[in-house]
């Protein structure tokens, strides 16, 4: 949200990724078919994606369907949905004969997703950055117990930004992994650089989360925002309504993304955030993630014979 803009999702295709533009940063449908047009031109063919995120209040999904039908008109074939009862995105993509990846915080949700129709799901534990919902399963539980039952392709995500986390994923059975918090420090990413520097400062413990009495938690960089959201919270508020300007996005947007002042607004992140040492293009983050990937599976594949002794020792 705000940052995955045509700049950003193009960088990712380029170097080898699949990125996920999102049509609620953009005002009005107009400005997000321009945005479309321009990644589709920037990433030159290749694949990009358009990320359709159902709110809470449902006042705020009355685009959905013109998102998902623009997308289409400009050629994309690749979405990954959001929130409750999907099924009816799903006909609507299919029948243009696009595929969709479900994304939610909860096995048993992913494998409706499946049952409904999904073509894939990405799985997150509880350390993903935004909305990681109220399961409390680290992404490495869920993962685990998500693989014993899917049939679909499954993206792990949630706390990975380490190439030894990917391939680690996987090793786990996962066919992909999911990443939004390590990419933050990106580049291609508009956010006002003071903001990208304070960031590659930060370790892991960076990241809390705040709103988890709403029933919404939200997982951010902990900040004057989130100690003013718990004296609120201190205080009986509860309802998305009653923390006012303090809970909504645009409140970091304008303040942090725009000006650099990481004190104020909500900002998505987790704590992938403490691999994030250096502000560098889209395309070196990815190399430096694939080629310690690489190093764990090489380790790995010299373990293969000594675990296929032990498995033989214990069979015995
Ligand atoms: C700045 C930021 C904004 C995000 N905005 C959205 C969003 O609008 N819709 C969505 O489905 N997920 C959003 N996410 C979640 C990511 O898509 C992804 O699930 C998450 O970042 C994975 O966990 P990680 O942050 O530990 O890598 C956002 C994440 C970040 C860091």
């Amino acid at each position: 949200m705000w940052l995955s803009d045509a700049r950003y999702v193009a960088a990712l295709a380029n170097a080898g990724a699949l990125g996920f533009l999102t049509p609620r940063s953009f005002d009005g449908l107009d400005a997000y078919r321009a945005a479309l047009q321009n990644c589709v031109r920037l990433a030159g063919g290749r694949p990009i994606g358009v990320n359709i995120t159902q709110s809470r209040r449902a006042k705020e999904n009355a685009s959905v369907h013109a998102w998902i039908d623009i997308a289409l008109e400009e050629g994309v074939r690749c979405f990954e949905t959001v929130g409750p009862s999907p099924d009816s995105l799903f006909t609507r993509i299919h029948a243009a004969g696009a595929k969709v990846i479900h994304k939610s915080a909860f096995v048993e949700h992913a494998l409706k997703a499946e049952q409904v129709g999904a073509d894939a799901v990405a799985l997150v534990g509880c350390e993903a950055g935004g909305h990681p919902g109220t399961n409390e399963l680290p992404s490495f539980v869920s993962g685990a117990l998500a693989l014993r039952h899917l049939k679909v392709p499954m993206a792990l995500g949630g706390g990975i930004g380490d190439g030894h986390q990917i391939a680690a994923a996987l090793a786990l059975g996962a066919d992909a992994v999911l990443m939004g918090t390590r990419l933050l420090v990106s580049e291609e990413i508009w956010a006002h650089d003071d903001y990208k520097r304070h960031l590659v400062r930060q370790p892991a413990e960076a990241s809390t989360v705040a709103l988890r009495a709403s029933g919404n938690p939200w997982r951010v960089l902990n900040n004057e925002t989130v100690h003013d959201i718990e004296q609120l919270e201190k205080h009986g508020a509860r309802q998305y309504a009653e923390f006012g300007a303090l809970a909504t996005g645009r409140l970091g947007r304008d303040h942090c993304y725009a000006r650099g002042d990481w004190s104020t607004g909500l900002l998505s992140m987790g704590p992938a955030i403490g691999f994030a040492d250096a502000v560098e293009p889209v395309e070196s983050i990815l190399i430096r993630l694939m080629t310690d990937a690489q190093k764990a599976v090489t380790r790995l594949s010299a373990m293969s014979a000594a675990t296929a002794e032990i498995a033989t020792t214990f069979r015995q």
